[in-house]
């Protein structure tokens, strides 16, 4: 039986949402208030047993490699200065066993896109797929991914993420249709990608977590360009839907788009709260503002 070991983070888009912050440095590297997107992302996977992570990067991302890095003169600088405290959080950056891998999209063609770049370093294997900027709290059950292989490990294919989201909201999804509309996981019939109110087949959405086998990557070879002339994902979904069963799972636990400011604005504050340094004095000093 095939377990789920590798992670696909695609983190080659342009981030034009945050500019101008995202000019030089990837939006991926923005805080929650200590810890940038992309780590959350990672240490979600590792907590789900993923031992390899692929990263499919562009330019202007070189510090993502560069993070997940050793970091010699950093860690020499806190021994010599005995912060060892410190020493240990720049140690932990790479959750132990976890190999970082690198590919490079040289045009961002879309997800889809970024997702096939991966295919030589994923082979014959099912496989996760994160998009850190959905920061997917867990509230204290296991992390979402961990989540989503125990739903694979039992079902044997595909499973998407998704929540329920309130209907004038679809345009900025892929929705799924499902055979029933009960319990937390169910078989597709269907998926689209960003349909209006009216047109959307239901308010389940699709966010950035997905557990793919590796028949996928036949239908992102076969894909051609969709919406803004890219290579979507969900196209790619919707052709295997029509292979074999794909499974959408509702997760628990709450996600934060970060990928637009009042998501981002909005996870600084819940995670701001819950940070066991500063947590109990943020929450203060929020009750005093009225809040
Ligand atoms: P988004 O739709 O959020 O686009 O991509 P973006 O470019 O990152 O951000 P905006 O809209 O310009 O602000 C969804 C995910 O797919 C990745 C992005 O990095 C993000 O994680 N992606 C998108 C790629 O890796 N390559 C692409 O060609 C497109």
């Amino acid at each position: 039986m095939k377990k789920i070991r590798k992670a696909v983070f695609p983190v080659a888009g342009l981030g034009s949402r945050f500019l101008p912050a995202t000019k030089v440095s990837p939006k991926e590297m923005l805080p929650i208030v200590d810890k940038p997107i992309i780590q959350y992302a990672v240490e979600e996977a590792a907590d789900a047993g993923i031992t390899d992570m692929v990263f499919v990067t562009g330019r202007t991302k070189r510090s993502i490699a560069d993070h997940f890095d050793k970091a010699y003169e950093l860690e020499n600088e806190l021994k010599t200065r005995g912060k060892e405290d410190m020493l240990k959080i720049v140690q932990d950056t790479v959750p132990k066993g976890v190999n970082c891998i690198f590919i490079r999209q040289a045009e961002a063609l879309g997800l889809g896109h970024a997702v096939l770049c991966a295919e030589p370093v994923i082979g014959d294997e099912p496989f996760a797929v994160l998009l850190a900027d959905d920061l997917i709290d867990p509230n204290g059950f296991g992390s979402v991914v961990a989540q989503m292989a125990d739903v694979y490990n039992y079902n044997r294919c595909s499973v998407l993420g998704v929540m329920d989201v309130p209907r004038e909201e679809t345009k900025q999804y892929g929705i799924v249709s499902t055979e029933r509309n009960e319990g937390d996981t169910q078989r597709c019939t269907g998926i689209v990608e960003k349909p209006s109110p009216d047109q959307a087949p239901s308010t389940l959405a699709v966010v950035g977590r997905y557990i793919l086998t590796p028949h996928i990557f036949e239908h992102l070879r076969t894909l051609r360009p969709g919406t803004h002339g890219e290579l979507q994902l969900t196209d790619a979904i919707a052709s295997l839907m029509r292979d074999e069963a794909v499974l959408a799972y509702r997760f628990k636990g709450t996600r934060y788009d970060c990928g637009n400011k009042l998501g981002y604005l909005k996870a600084m504050v819940e995670l701001g709260v819950k940070h066991a340094e500063v947590g109990a004095e943020f929450s203060e000093w929020l009750a005093q503002r009225g809040h």
